[in-house]
């Protein structure tokens, strides 16, 4: 069994990410400036935000944080975005989930521009990928392909089970698994919360990626031996034996599935770094696309 480093991998793909903002900058080049509108105070967007805008200080990159009360109209947010589709310095900007209630998801991702949802949740982005052209990815997807990539993974002509169907994720991976491209040309299977009888669907897979949400839920006796396990989920468990009370558990049971895999994802270390190193990757890829 090979770990599958997504800390190690993120790492590698930020130096190259900062080596290309130093030749951008001796170029006398616009430098790449992410923006993160952040709604609330959910404690975890609060967390992932930080490390988003800490990590662009760490590459070179320009960034914004707007920070609005979750008290804030929807009129007043898709505002707030026209002004950022309008602002030539922005390249790219994310709108961090979850929202509030009471504004709508789907009219806050169709009123950011194609050309600078570095997010890659814009239906025109989600569809560009689908068919195989040139379109910003969605961050965790892409960190996962990334991942597989690396690890130089045969994927072609392998049967790839992908449990969950979010727009964020599943629905996104089982799409660039299957399509015409390295990696890719899996067979796909896509199961979520109305699939009978799971386990004879996971135990065929080659590749098998999971993002449910549900703590720890795959386990050894659904994993074929030999199989690569990638786990999307990360949840953090009661633990007295931990300082901090807790500890990070994604959706697959890590110790006794790893003994069955060729490669896993480890669980925190795995897919979470690969999130933001990827949607920094798009922001770069943004300003290069626009400056070719
Ligand atoms: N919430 C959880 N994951 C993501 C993500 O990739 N992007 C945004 N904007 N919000 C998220």
């Amino acid at each position: 069994m090979q770990l599958l480093d997504g800390k190690k991998i993120s790492e590698q793909l930020l130096e190259e990410i900062k080596a290309d903002v130093e030749k951008l900058r001796s170029g006398n080049k616009k430098i790449p400036h992410l923006a993160v509108i952040l709604v609330g105070n959910n404690p975890a967007s609060e967390t992932y935000v930080g490390s988003k805008i800490k990590t662009c200080e760490r590459i070179g990159f320009k960034s914004t944080l707007i920070h609005l009360p979750d008290t804030i109209e929807e009129a007043v947010l898709l505002q707030k975005i026209e002004e950022l589709n309008k602002d030539s310095d922005i390249d790219g900007f994310i709108v961090q989930s979850p929202l509030p209630k009471h504004i709508s998801d789907e009219k806050v991702i169709n009123a950011i521009s194609p050309a600078k949802d570095v997010d890659g949740f814009h239906p025109e982005n989600l569809g560009r990928m689908a068919l195989n052209m040139p379109a910003f990815l969605p961050a965790t997807p892409y960190g996962v392909i990334t991942l597989l990539d690396r690890y130089d993974i045969p994927t072609a002509g392998k049967h790839c089970v992908v449990i969950g169907r979010s727009h964020i994720v599943g629905l996104p991976v089982s799409l660039l698994m299957m399509r015409n491209s390295k990696p890719g040309n899996c067979t796909v299977t896509v199961c979520h919360s109305k699939t009978v009888d799971l386990k004879s669907y996971t135990l065929q897979a080659d590749i098998l990626i999971v993002a449910t949400g549900q703590t720890e839920s795959v386990t050894a006796d659904m994993v074929k031996e030999g199989a690569v396990v990638v786990d999307v989920g990360i949840s953090r468990v009661p633990d007295d034996t931990k300082k901090s009370g807790f500890r990070l558990a994604g959706d697959v049971k890590f110790d006794e599935v790893a003994p069955k895999c060729s490669y896993i994802t480890p669980v925190p270390g795995g897919v979470g770094p690969m999130t933001i190193a990827s949607l920094l990757k798009n922001t770069l890829e943004g300003v290069k696309r626009k400056t070719a």
